[in-house]
């Protein structure tokens, strides 16, 4: 299959409605979009991402009308929710419409909803005129792509078409909330933090998974964020440097192979996952991530670095 690569939201927008996959850029990360209520193409998204069929995928619309086409509730605290963050990083957990076919939500009888900030994600949406199914456009299992080249790198031959952008602003995927139940929970941090939405609902939790029952969030189970070199997280004790990575805030001791020095925790965050890519295609085995204060999107970011850690 040839990828066509445009900078035409319209363009893009044409493949999804005749049922083909578009990768598009968010302010997360960028998205691999299917129509929502075409089963086929839906189960495509699966196939060109190898992505395990028990992982659902959140639902993109345009505007907070079209949120009723997937989600067959809204919930009282998902209004307030909807009402303070929407358009933007966040996506809500919601019981789903029957016309969204269950290959898309992993056979859930729930949704994940986000409306995207982003002004190309929102044209792209308009012209689509249907709400979009869509996981990050990496290869399952490895590093969310923040750029249109880390899209190409992965799904080149396997996906209709990339609309091509910029770097994404915030680089870590959205929050997840689940907002089914009374109380709502966040199953992924992301850049809404919990005190963001604690301010609009106090009764806010988070989810942590005891490892014995199901995970909340499917996504959860799945290896993710994962480089194929080693991640550790300490800045002490390098004696490996000249063949290993660095990424972080503080300029550091020792003389790495490479390196990334960043002017703040949100350019820590936007530059994370692109950089364990380029460590990949250097063939660097080990990358050291110094870690960060727990507030704001530092929270998100080290939730990513310890995931990535922990392989
Ligand atoms: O920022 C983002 O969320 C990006 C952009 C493209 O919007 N998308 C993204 O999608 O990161 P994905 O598929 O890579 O991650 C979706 C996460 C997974 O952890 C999945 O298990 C969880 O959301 N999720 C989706 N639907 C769910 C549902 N119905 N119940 C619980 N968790 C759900
Ligand atoms: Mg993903």
């Amino acid at each position: 299959m040839r990828t066509v690569i445009t900078t035409s939201e319209e363009k893009a927008a044409e493949f999804i409605k005749r049922g083909g996959l578009a990768a598009f850029p968010t302010e997360t990360v960028y998205g691999l979009g299917a129509s929502a209520f075409n089963e086929n193409a839906v189960e495509r998204i699966f196939e060109a991402k190898r992505r395990p069929t028990d992982n659902p995928l959140i639902a993109h619309v345009g505007s907070v009308g079209q949120i009723a086409e997937v989600a067959s509730q809204i919930t009282e605290n998902a209004r307030r929710f909807i009402d303070a963050f929407f358009p933007g990083p966040l996506t809500i957990v919601l019981k789903k419409t029957e016309q969204i076919p269950l290959a898309a939500t992993a056979g859930l009888d729930t949704i994940g909803v986000r409306m995207p900030r982003h002004s190309a994600a929102r044209e792209f949406l308009k012209a689509c005129g249907t709400p979009v199914v869509a996981p990050s456009a990496n290869l399952s299992g490895r590093p969310s792509p923040t750029t249109w080249e880390a899209v190409f790198e992965d799904l080149n031959g396997r996906i209709d078409c990339i609309l091509q952008g910029e770097t994404t602003e915030i680089g870590l995927e959205s929050t997840v909330v689940d907002c089914t139940k009374d109380a709502p929970m966040v199953l992924r941090l992301g850049a809404v933090s919990v005190e963001d939405l604690r301010a609009v609902v106090p009764l806010t939790g988070i989810y942590e998974s005891t490892g014995d029952e199901e995970p909340r969030s499917p996504g959860l189970k799945h290896k993710h964020y994962s480089p194929r070199a080693k991640v550790i997280l300490t800045i002490e004790d390098i004696h490996d440097a000249h063949s290993a990575a660095y990424i972080g805030l503080a300029v550091p001791d020792a003389e790495f192979k490479l390196i990334k020095l960043c002017s703040s925790i949100e350019d820590y965050a936007r530059s994370v996952f692109e950089f364990f890519r380029e460590c990949d295609r250097r063939g660097i085995e080990v990358i050291y991530c110094e870690p960060v204060d727990c507030d704001g999107i530092g929270v998100a970011l080290m939730d990513r670095l310890k995931r990535a850690a922990a392989r």
